[in-house]
């Protein structure tokens, strides 16, 4: 089974908004699901410049779908979503 792809940004805007939440968010996401997700930090993707779109960081990217202003149980969700 391919892994789930974890994409946490590590950028400045998403850093300001939530970066103690997103650091603690990586190593519980790690704990609870092992090798079943591949957890990548990456760089600013650009989602917080979309208009409107500051107020929603933290981002996080889960494959393809963009979890904002994220925390840990939305993003939870949204893999429990996808492990089914
Ligand atoms: S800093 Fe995270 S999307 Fe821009």
């Amino acid at each position: 089974m391919e892994k789930i792809k974890v994409k946490i940004c590590q950028g400045t805007t998403c850093f300001v908004m939530g970066g103690d939440t997103i650091k603690a968010m990586a190593d519980a996401l790690a704990e609870k699901y092992g090798d079943k997700i591949e957890i990548v930090p990456v760089r600013c993707l650009e989602t917080c410049h979309e208009s409107d779109s500051f107020s929603k960081a933290p981002y996080v990217f889960v494959d393809e779908e963009v979890v904002s202003a994220a925390d840990l149980e939305k993003v939870i969700n949204v893999i429990e979503s996808k492990l089914k």
